[in-house]
């Protein structure tokens, strides 16, 4: 077996921890050579994007490896790795995680750390730089990214230890390394990152490959990593590059089905709302079913169609319109995350959130009523 040797070389500022990476590979760096920096003035992220690296904020780490590996197994290095920080993530902050296609590390839909895995030419053969970045504080986030990002501080609600997490992250980096150079390795790694990933099987995304943009149901992964997507045509297409963004149900997609059963989204309303009033939750962040997918288009302004297309009434409307005005000025992301159910119920935030649906449910029950017994007053 040939597990690396780290060797720590850490810097203050740099341009990006990869390309020192690159060069020390050039320069005849041995695998297991690390680069961490407090802040990269030029990080690199995937398909030639920046990554904000702001002083303290997060973790830059690259390393070079020498895979002895033949090079369809390559590819696999950038998955590899992102079960390695998810491994490191558990272990250090007790966080679960989501990969997404290929190797972004996500609580809560949210990207918590990306990976840049590349390959250099050296005088001792190919070399594969691993770099990781890694949300450790909610940094000054653009608002494009914070909508999309989050950070260890944000996900545990804890002030995250940058060293432990650099010696948790080699451990994992160096066992997940191990795996993927035994005999059965490039199998086994793909069945890890299926087993981490809500990617891998049945989930519907837009795929964004150069000029095309095409939409799908993800079918596991090929031998060497690509997504598997079957079109709505039935055709699987192989996706090697690319951006992958998930599909969330919508209302409006419920009432675009042949047979949409207009009572049971109703009822299925009135039924989530009662829920969170009673003071019911899922403590990962987000709401499921209905409420979901009423959220979703409430969101996108997308909910008046509901009106339009006589799902619910008017008054339902502003019912259910002020609910959602109190979840959004309480929880402006869209997403709500406790460690467990009592911290949640402590939260004034959620308290007032309960609040708006206690008094939600008591109006929508009222209106059911009227409507039953057709009086009103
Ligand atoms: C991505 O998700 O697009 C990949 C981001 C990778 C960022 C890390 S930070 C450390 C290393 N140095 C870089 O310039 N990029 C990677």
């Amino acid at each position: 077996m040939n597990t690396f040797q780290p060797t720590i070389r850490r810097l203050e500022s740099i341009d990006s921890t990869n390309l020192e990476a690159m060069r020390q590979a050039k320069a005849g760096a041995p695998e297991g050579l690390c680069v961490v920096a407090r802040e990269q003035t030029h990080g690199r992220g995937r398909l030639e994007r920046t990554w904000q690296s702001p002083k303290d904020a997060g973790l830059y780490f690259s390393i070079v490896l020498r895979p002895k590996f033949e090079l369809g197994r390559w590819p696999l290095i950038g998955l590899m790795s992102a079960l390695a920080v998810s491994d490191a993530l558990a272990k250090t902050f007790n966080l679960q995680t989501d990969i997404k296609w290929p190797n972004d590390v996500c609580v809560n839909e949210r990207k918590l750390s990306g990976i840049l895995a590349e390959t250099v030419e050296t005088n001792l053969g190919m070399a594969a730089i691993v770099g990781i970045g890694i949300n450790l504080k909610q940094a000054d986030f653009s608002a494009e990214l914070k909508s999309s990002a989050t950070s260890v501080e944000e996900a545990a609600g804890a002030t995250p230890n940058g060293d432990m997490m650099l010696d948790n992250l080699l451990g994992a980096l160096a066992q997940r390394y191990d795996v993927l150079q035994s005999n059965d390795g490039a199998e086994h790694t793909i069945r890890e990152w299926c087993a981490h990933s809500s990617y891998a099987y049945d989930r519907k995304v837009r795929v964004t490959l150069n000029q095309e943009v095409f939409e799908g149901t993800t079918r596991g992964l090929e031998s060497d990593g690509a997504l598997r997507v079957e079109t709505e045509e039935g055709r699987i297409r192989i996706v090697r590059a690319g951006d992958v963004h998930a599909l969330r149900a919508t209302a409006a997609s419920w009432f675009s089905s042949p047979a949409p059963d207009i009572q049971a989204f109703r009822e299925g309303l009135l039924d989530m709302v009662a829920q969170i009033a009673s003071g019911g939750a899922e403590v990962d962040g987000g709401f499921n079913g209905i409420l979901s997918m009423w959220f979703e288009d409430y969101w996108s302004h997308n909910s008046k169609h509901l009106v339009r297309d006589g799902v619910i009434n008017e008054s339902e409307y502003v019912i259910l319109n002020r609910f959602s005005e109190t979840f959004r000025a309480a929880y402006p992301t869209g997403h709500y995350a406790s460690p467990d159910m009592q911290t949640l119920q402590k939260d004034p935030a959620w308290q007032s959130v309960v609040g708006a649906a206690k008094e939600a449910e008591r109006e929508l029950r009222e209106l059911l009523e009227t409507e039953m017994t057709g009086t009103s007053n």
